[in-house]
């Protein structure tokens, strides 16, 4: 096998949502809102939240071992974990340690990646890099959050937002032919920027207040610099392949808020049914969105082996990325 040829191909996903669901209309009664403000100004009508004593970890294991039964696969088959999460169980050791225990796997590492709402692009991308070389064989990336931790549940302009949730893919190394026809991860584009901390950040930490703290955010500000960002970095990743928005089958982006998701698709020349949109259902769910919209596109047959899938992020610090596979 000659490494240069090497792709990170699909070989199954899998999702888990809590069992609870939290409505807008419930929301009304903690904080001073409404359904039709939130749905209007977010497009979220309702979010899963994870019981009492249910962990980040849990949630990430039940998504992870749903994508090793779509692929046929089982533990050993794994050497390569990484978890995307801004909400770990503990402050160590990895969360993805914890996943790979409770799945049984005993080869290989496992490690997390904190990227808040890019967490995925950016563990795809780390996976790809990994398989690439050759270093490892099959990994399991996954995006789980329990972001209803972190919220302060007196500040309407936040806790209306966010949802918890687990997503996981499976990449395995595969020969390809290193054109546009091969499966797998065709390009990947990450970006970073820490000027942006004070406008999405969680005002705690162990290194700072020794507390956990909880999510602040200046809502205008990030709508302001999202859609110019997201669309910057689909902008590289069509450029990097020769593609236009018209080549794509499917766009699933970060489900942060429908505006943005249809201002940043409109501005790209995307037709609305190509953009596989969940936030109505699962709110921002941050590292966890795209897995999600991933899998329940791929299991009610939207997307197919062969589509071409473009995944999109942008995330407090801010982070922000993009990949092309072709599934
Ligand atoms: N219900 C009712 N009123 C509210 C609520 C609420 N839940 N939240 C805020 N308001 C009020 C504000 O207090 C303000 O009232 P005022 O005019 O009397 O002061 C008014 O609504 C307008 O507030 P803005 O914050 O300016 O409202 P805006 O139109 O900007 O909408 C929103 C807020 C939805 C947060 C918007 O700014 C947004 O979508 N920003 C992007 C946020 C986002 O997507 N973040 C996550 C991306 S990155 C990541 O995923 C980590």
């Amino acid at each position: 096998m000659h490494l240069a040829n090497l792709r990170s191909v699909v070989r199954g996903c899998g999702a888990y949502l809590p069992e609870r669901i939290l409505t807008n209309d419930e929301l009304s009664r903690m904080v001073d809102t409404s359904d039709e403000w939130i749905a209007q100004r977010t497009g979220i009508r309702e979010r899963h939240i994870a019981a009492e004593g249910e962990t980040t970890s849990q949630l990430g294991a039940k998504a992870a071992q749903a994508a090793l039964d779509n692929a046929g696969l089982t533990a050993d088959d794994i050497d390569l974990v990484i978890c995307a999460t801004s909400t770990p169980d503990y402050t160590f050791p990895a969360t993805a340690t914890q996943i790979q225990h409770a799945l049984g796997i005993k080869q290989g590492v496992a490690f997390d990646l904190q990227a808040v709402c890019s967490g995925f692009v950016f563990a795809l991308t780390t996976a790809d890099k990994f398989l690439t070389s050759g270093s490892h064989k099959r990994a399991l990336v996954i995006g789980a959050e329990t972001f209803s931790r972190l919220l302060d549940w007196e500040d309407r302009g936040t806790c209306v937002l966010f949802g918890d949730g687990a997503g996981a893919v499976i990449l395995e190394a595969q020969t390809g032919t290193q054109s546009l026809k091969d499966r797998g991860v065709l390009t990947s584009h990450l970006r970073s920027d820490g000027q942006h901390r004070s406008k999405l950040f969680v005002d705690g930490g162990p290194g700072s207040t020794r507390t956990v703290g909880h999510l602040r955010m200046e809502g205008r500000e990030v709508f302001r610099f999202a859609v110019g960002m997201i669309t910057d970095v689909i902008e590289d990743a069509l450029s990097a392949l020769g593609l236009t928005a018209a080549d794509i089958d499917w766009l699933v982006p970060h489900q942060a808020n429908r505006r943005i998701i249809d201002a940043s698709a409109q501005k790209l020349g995307f037709a609305p049914e190509k953009v596989v949109v969940t936030v109505e259902r699962h709110g921002n769910t941050s590292a966890a969105s795209i897995p999600l919209a991933l899998c329940e596109a791929v299991s009610d047959g939207r997307i197919k082996k062969g589509d071409l899938v473009l995944i999109e992020s942008l995330g407090g610090g801010f982070t922000w990325g993009s990949a092309i596979i072709r599934w």
